[in-house]
């Protein structure tokens, strides 16, 4: 998979080198490709923003720049995606569905907005992260990008997928490790029991618990 990231502020990725990220790039499973919008305005001061027609507080993203960095990169099979609070909201789903994509690119906006009329000239896709406000689209373009990824073939295992919080509907079971007791507190019997039939039967008990008292709109 290749993912374009249109950006004003193509530092804000470093964090993509790095960790499981870093490990699908290097292995090839998924390339980044981070673009500075700036680089493609025409105006003689590489300007990208404007104030808005009719007033209002802030500048908007002016339209040309994202224009001609999107006409320069987009292909038959890309996917455009451009977070934004007014989108439906990510899920588990969501980026399932974003991981088979061959090709996709992110537009991050920045400042008040952007200019109405990208969304008319390109097919895009509005996504939020929650009902709450950032001051730009690059951090909920790296949560966008950070779970689609763990649904890219070899990128984290099989495994790992299944037994995840939402993967079944429900939130995931707690978990131990060594040391078996600490400050007095000790791992529940029935994980060191070798039993695993039991394990399974407590895991999802455990599960529901915890659906029931943190999500209980989950089981509806
Ligand atoms: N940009 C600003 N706020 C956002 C949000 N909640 N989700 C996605 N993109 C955003």
């Amino acid at each position: 998979m290749k993912i374009d990231i249109l950006t004003l502020f193509p530092e804000m990725f470093a964090p993509l080198k790095t960790s499981i990220l870093g490990r699908a790039e290097n292995s090839g499973k998924i390339e980044f490709n981070i673009i500075n919008i700036r680089d493609f305005s025409k105006d003689k001061h590489k300007k990208c923003d404007d104030e808005p027609f009719g007033g209002g507080a802030g500048m908007l993203m002016t339209v040309q720049p994202l224009y001609d960095a999107l006409k320069a990169i987009v292909k038959k099979n890309s996917k455009i995606i451009f977070p934004s609070p007014i989108g439906q909201t990510l899920s588990s789903k969501k980026a399932e569905e974003l991981s088979k994509f061959e090709h996709l690119i992110f537009v991050c906006g920045h400042y008040e907005g952007v200019d109405e009329r990208i969304f008319q000239l390109f097919d895009i896709e509005q996504i939020s992260i929650g009902d709450y406000v950032l001051t730009g689209g690059e951090l909920p373009t790296m949560v966008i990008i950070d779970t689609l990824a763990r649904f890219v073939e070899g990128v984290i295992s099989k495994d790992s997928l299944i037994s995840e919080s939402f993967s079944d509907g429900l939130l995931e079971y707690p978990q131990y490790t060594r040391p078996q007791e600490f400050m007095g507190l000790k791992v529940p019997d029935v994980l060191v029991s070798g039993n695993h039939q039991q394990i399974e039967k407590w895991r999802k008990e455990q599960s529901i618990k915890r659906t029931k008292e943190n999500r209980s709109d989950l089981l509806e």
